[in-house]
């Protein structure tokens, strides 16, 4: 009964607050129902439960792994080779490519939306440019030149959701995961929400706050805590670490959990006080003891379980009740958490994806068709 008249109440308030669309949108397919909170703009359809069950309509089955068989059948192929290249002299790529795929498929879903160039907006209301991605995103130019390389072969048959996806993939693969098989057949948004990217998580959220999220999307906790691996590798801005005054007061068991020598050391060498006001832009290794990204994997549970990683999130995860048997069973057994975490890829995938002739093929990743012809 709560449910129901929790639905009817989104529904009319979604009659007389309309989402606004920069661009021509399609309809929402009735599997889109991403409900951010909070969140500045309305949500395109009914909130989930306010117990953040798991919404298992956002997750689609399809997807298939032979989607540009007879279309493009190299086009894996010409992806990988394109970001070998580019990730052998830009490292940061491997990092940055595999947050894109997280951000895109978080906000609205896997459709691309998070390359959509800030220009074409006149800066407003973008994926890319909100606070949680702002000065912070890495790796679309290599998508670019990736992308370009497939429109030679295949002219506009790859859709840049699954260009992202393949190239997320292949990020995993070079640091060091077995390589997994891709479902595809995405399609690319007509739009982008920078309204709902302030859902994005943030290094001092609690970890309630980011199941509920996560179950909005279909995700589960055992997902999140899985997916939280890929943080053995990158960096992160000083605002969003344990060098922040007050990053932890909302989880005062982790304050007492964090290496205060390792704290020390971060504060001196990494986020000194002296330039706080330069914590925005700053930056420092998610995990200091392998700044090269020279340690992927299961290696991030065995540094939070020592209390030395940068994100308060992070470390929380060792601390909470509901979480940390999951660390310690991740830390102590790699393959277990290799497979895991390729299956969890595959599953962020699949959120709220656009198919069939839902969103378009785009033929540039940073602009929709209707204007990149102009
Ligand atoms: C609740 C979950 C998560 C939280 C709270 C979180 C938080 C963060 C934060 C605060 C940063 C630093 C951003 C910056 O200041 O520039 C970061 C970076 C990163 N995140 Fe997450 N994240 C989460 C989930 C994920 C997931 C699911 C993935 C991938 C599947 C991911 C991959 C990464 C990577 C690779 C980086 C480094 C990016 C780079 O070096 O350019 N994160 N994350």
């Amino acid at each position: 009964m709560a449910s129901l008249f929790a639905f009817l109440l989104a529904l009319v308030l979604n009659l007389f607050n309309p989402s606004p669309s920069p661009s021509p949108s399609p309809s929402p397919s009735p599997s889109r129902s991403l409900s951010p909170s909070p969140s500045p703009s309305p949500s395109p359809s009914p909130s989930p439960s306010p117990r953040g069950e798991i919404n298992s309509t956002a997750i689609s089955d399809n997807l298939s792994v032979d989607f540009y068989k007879s279309s493009c059948p190299n086009v894996e192929q010409i992806v990988a080779d394109v970001l070998r290249n580019k990730s052998q002299a830009h490292p940061g790529i491997v990092p940055g490519i595999l947050r894109l795929y997280f951000h895109d498929c978080y906000i609205t879903g896997c459709d691309a939306s998070i390359l959509l160039t800030p220009q074409r907006y006149n800066n407003h209301d973008v994926e890319m440019i909100h606070p949680a991605n702002g000065n912070s995103l890495r790796g679309m130019k290599a998508l670019d030149a990736a992308k370009e390389e497939v429109e030679k072969q295949c002219p506009g048959v790859l859709s840049c959701a699954d260009l992202l996806s393949y190239a997320a993939r292949d990020m995993v693969v070079f640091a060091g995961n077995p390589k997994y098989d891709v479902p595809a057949g995405r399609r690319d948004s007509f739009s982008t929400s920078g309204g709902l990217a302030s859902a994005l998580p943030t290094g001092n959220d609690t970890i309630a706050i980011q199941q509920k999220k996560f179950a909005e999307r279909g995700l589960t906790l055992q997902d999140m805590v899985v997916l939280e691996g890929s943080h053995s590798i990158g960096r992160t801005r000083c605002q969003n670490t344990i060098a922040e005054d007050g990053s932890m007061d909302k989880m005062p068991d982790t304050a007492k959990f964090v290496d205060k020598q390792f704290e020390q050391k971060v504060k001196q060498r990494f986020c000194p006080e002296s330039r706080h006001a330069l914590f925005t832009s700053i930056r420092a290794p998610l995990v200091p003891d392998n700044p090269n990204n020279s340690d992927w994997g299961n290696s991030f549970y065995k540094h939070i379980i020592k209390g030395r990683t940068l994100l308060p999130f992070d470390i929380s995860l060792a601390v909470e009740q509901t979480t940390k048997d999951m660390v310690h069973q991740y830390a102590s057994d790699s393959a277990l958490w290799q497979k895991m975490f390729n299956d969890a890829m595959i599953k962020l995938g699949k959120v709220n994806v656009l198919t069939g002739d839902q969103g378009e093929i785009r033929r540039k990743c940073g602009w929709i068709n209707a204007v990149s012809t102009i």
